[in-house]
């Protein structure tokens, strides 16, 4: 994406529709004289920042139908809704996700405020989801504590298609329950999620990556083995010996996955606990008939997991994999920051990723109601008796389309046309006088005039029969 600054210059609306706008190249940069000095303003660059960008009118089907699955969805499994702000101190993430990871060490947004309060713009909502609940004193709440968030995120990573600096995540945590059988519902949760959205080609990876006790005896047996093959591996990995050894498992450079393929696994060396909760696990899931993959490779990039995690991933036409949500225990979180000691469990789902995926399987988006109804008007009283008519049917729940700029008659019948309109309502000069309304049947081509207060009675009636096929091709008398 290039980041050539463009005048300032609005086009206008015809040509936004008929015509690819090519942004403008020169940059203009304001120079202005005050009080003596010589002002250079900045040129202002026509588009967010590189990673980030505007979910317009058009995709906004997909992304109603992610809402309403998620709204339906969530209060179903006992989530209450949590929405926490973007902004947090620094250190909370530093704390809960960990020095070492990708995300802190090279993805965090972070800066100085005028107050001097070291902030970061969230990289994922868990850390902010922990620390509402240690504040607002959840833990006293009835176990477990079910908590639903939804927002943005922001990863300052290479953008590329399906990642994004800024994207948006929905989130589920549950505080208070250590036993597997939440772990199995949640991964149920999303199966639902994605059920319902028409994502039914995933593929569920699940792991156990141990508790603290079991898991530093692990990592030092996993460290032994990289330094054994430390030449084989790639300079991050060489790096990433020193400060997240666990990290290596999960690089995606050919050299580091074939050393990776026979290092030590995580599940061969859980201790009793951690074995019979991931065992339980599995057993649920195959109650549940839930497919699953068990992926020793999986350890996730947060260094709050303990016990389980799990990711979801669809694979597109080439073969490559995408990861549309994961999540897992992280029993230690709330201890660690202070709070009571509270297991806890969770995952997000990639809105973003869960879109475009939608888009790739052409899965169902969701439609707008449309409207069925036009009020099409001329002269200025005319205009002022279709704000009061669209006011009254819009009151009655009626949906109604308009177009009160200063278009000619025509021109207004035709935007009803491409709207699909069922009836127009038209004031002209003879009837805001007359006080009466045209009403056109766009099917027919059949019009009757009405007095002015009958016609929301008279539309009601209409809109009441059955909604009637538009059929375009019909539609001619226009
Ligand atoms: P995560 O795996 O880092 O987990 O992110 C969750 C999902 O967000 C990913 O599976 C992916 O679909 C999407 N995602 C991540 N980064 C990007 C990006 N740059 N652009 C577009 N989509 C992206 C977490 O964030 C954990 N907090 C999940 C969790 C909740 N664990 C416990 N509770």
């Amino acid at each position: 994406m290039s980041k050539k600054p463009i005048k300032n210059k609005v086009s206008s609306k015809r040509n936004v529709s008929k015509k690819i706008v090519k942004p403008l190249k020169k940059s203009v940069k304001k120079v202005s004289v005050k009080a003596g000095k010589k002002i250079v303003q900045e040129p202002i660059v026509m588009q967010p920042p590189r990673g980030m960008r505007d979910i317009l009118p058009n995709e906004q089907e997909y992304w109603n139908r992610v809402r309403m699955v998620l709204d339906k969805e969530y209060p179903k499994y006992g989530f209450g809704r949590i929405d926490i702000p973007v902004l947090e101190y620094s250190n909370l993430f530093i704390r809960s996700i960990g020095k070492g990871t990708d995300l802190i060490d090279k993805e965090i947004y972070t800066f100085v405020t005028k107050g001097k309060d070291k902030v970061a713009l969230r990289p994922e909502i868990t850390a902010g989801v922990a620390r509402a609940f240690i504040q607002h004193g959840m833990n006293v709440l009835p176990k477990p504590v079910k908590l639903f968030s939804i927002g943005p995120v922001y990863r300052y990573d290479r953008p590329q298609e399906g990642r994004y600096r800024e994207h948006f995540q929905a989130n589920f945590d549950i505080f208070g329950e250590e036993d597997s059988v939440l772990d199995a519902q949640l991964i149920q949760l999303a199966y639902r999620i994605l059920g319902a959205l028409g994502l039914k080609n995933v593929q569920f990876q699940v792991n156990s990556i141990g508790c603290p006790d079991c898991r530093k005896e692990y990592i030092d047996m996993l460290v032994s083995y990289f330094e054994s093959k430390k030449k084989k591996l790639c300079k991050t990995c060489k790096a990433r010996l020193k400060t997240n050894p666990l990290r290596i498992l999960d690089c995606k450079e050919d050299k580091c996955v074939q050393v990776s393929a026979n290092a030590p696994q995580t599940v061969d060396h859980l201790c009793n606990g951690c074995r019979d909760h991931f065992k339980s696990l599995l057993e649920y899931l195959d109650e549940l008939e839930l497919p699953y993959a068990i992926n020793p490779q999986l350890v996730r990039g947060l260094d709050y997991y303990t016990r389980t995690v799990f990711e979801i991933w669809s694979t597109d036409e080439e073969g490559k994999k995408k990861s549309l949500g994961g999540g897992g225990r992280y029993d230690k979180l709330i201890e660690s920051l202070g709070g009571e000691p509270t297991p806890a469990i969770g995952f997000a789902l990639g809105i973003d990723r869960l879109v475009l995926e939608m888009k790739r399987i052409k899965a169902k988006s969701y439609e707008n109601p449309k409207p069925r109804i036009f009020i099409a008007q001329l002269g200025n009283l005319a205009k002022k008796k279709s704000l009061k008519l669209f006011s009254d049917l819009e009151r009655d729940g009626i949906l109604i389309a308009e177009s009160f700029g200063r278009g000619s008659l025509k021109s207004q019948l035709r935007t009803a046309n491409r709207l699909g309109v069922e009836m127009t309502i038209i004031i002209g000069q003879k009837e805001a006088l007359d006080e009466t309304v045209i009403m056109k049947n766009m099917i027919t081509g059949t019009q009757e005039t009405v007095p002015q207060e009958k016609v929301l009675n008279a539309m009601k009636k209409i809109l009441k029969s059955k909604p009637m096929i538009i059929k375009k091709k019909k539609i001619n008398n226009i």
